[in-house]
């Protein structure tokens, strides 16, 4: 449907203040399994029709100006769902990037993965990297998968490397500060999330950017995520955006 045709939606849109549109929207993509069952369908449905939701988070945040969009695609506790939906999944993943990479070229897309990316079967890990490098030059947003990630995965690592460095001698305990931890994560170079969204009415966030998400402004949405569409994220946005952010201060001195 193109704009003209959806009023609605133009409305929306059009109440988005652009000067104070989140720089990085993450999202828990949520609700997919529990879609296709009240459909009497297979798990893996809902995952299939989750692309879609996808593709229009993607175009709504590129449309606003969102310039970093991080999805939540599969956690490290997700290995130890039933193998056949794993498998499934995996197969998904490389199908998707495969058939969508036309449009990230399109679009400007940036294709980014944070995660224990070792651990995607060949084709999935192949696929992703061969993705990462066509879309490497591309500048209008940067879409950052999370495969495989769990923030206690990433922040061990962290921990295990900053160890090392101090034990090594190239850096000692009185220089680690937040910065340096910054550095041993996996977004370093990215700004810290101002919006996580979890769709599916679940209020947890589930091992995901524990650290990045600090000040995150939380926004909870009932709806499955292959119902999610450009409204739900404009929506969120807005909510967002009708948000004081105090970060520690008080009304008057954010509100001068
Ligand atoms: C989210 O949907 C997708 C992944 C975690 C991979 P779920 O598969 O968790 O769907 P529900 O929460 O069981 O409905
Ligand atoms: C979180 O969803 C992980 C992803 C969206 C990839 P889950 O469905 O795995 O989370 P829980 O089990 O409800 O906490
Ligand atoms: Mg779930």
């Amino acid at each position: 449907m193109n704009k003209a045709e959806n009023p609605a939606l133009d409305a929306l849109l059009a109440r988005i203040d652009r000067q104070r549109v989140p720089k990085h929207v993450a999202i828990i993509m949520d609700g997919n399994g529990r879609w296709a069952q009240s459909k009497g369908e297979e798990r893996i449905v809902g995952h299939s029709n989750g692309v879609r939701s996808v593709r229009e988070a993607l175009t709504g945040a590129t449309e606003v100006g969102v310039q970093y969009l991080t999805l939540y695609a599969f956690s490290t506790e997700n290995w130890n769902r039933p193998r056949a939906e794993v498998d499934a999944l995996m197969d998904l993943l490389v199908r998707t990037m495969a058939s969508e990479l036309e449009e990230l070229m399109a679009n400007g897309v940036r294709l980014n993965a944070i995660g224990d990316l070792e651990s995607l079967p060949k084709s999935c890990h192949d696929t992703l990297m061969e993705s990462m490098r066509a879309t490497a030059g591309n500048t209008r947003i940067t879409l950052t998968l999370a495969l495989s990630y769990s923030s206690r995965w990433e922040l061990l690592r962290m921990v295990k490397r900053i160890a090392a460095d101090v034990r090594d001698g190239r850096t000692s305990v009185q220089e680690i500060d937040e910065a340096m931890v910054d550095r041993h994560l996996t977004t370093y170079g990215m700004p810290e999330p101002e919006l996580l969204i979890r769709t599916s009415g679940e209020q947890r966030i589930s091992n995901f950017l524990l650290w990045q998400i600090a000040y995150a402004e939380l926004h909870f949405s009932p709806v499955l995520w292959p119902d999610f569409d450009k409204a739900t994220l404009f929506n969120a946005i807005l909510d967002f955006q009708n948000r004081e952010r105090r970060f520690g201060l008080i009304s008057e001195q954010v509100n001068p």
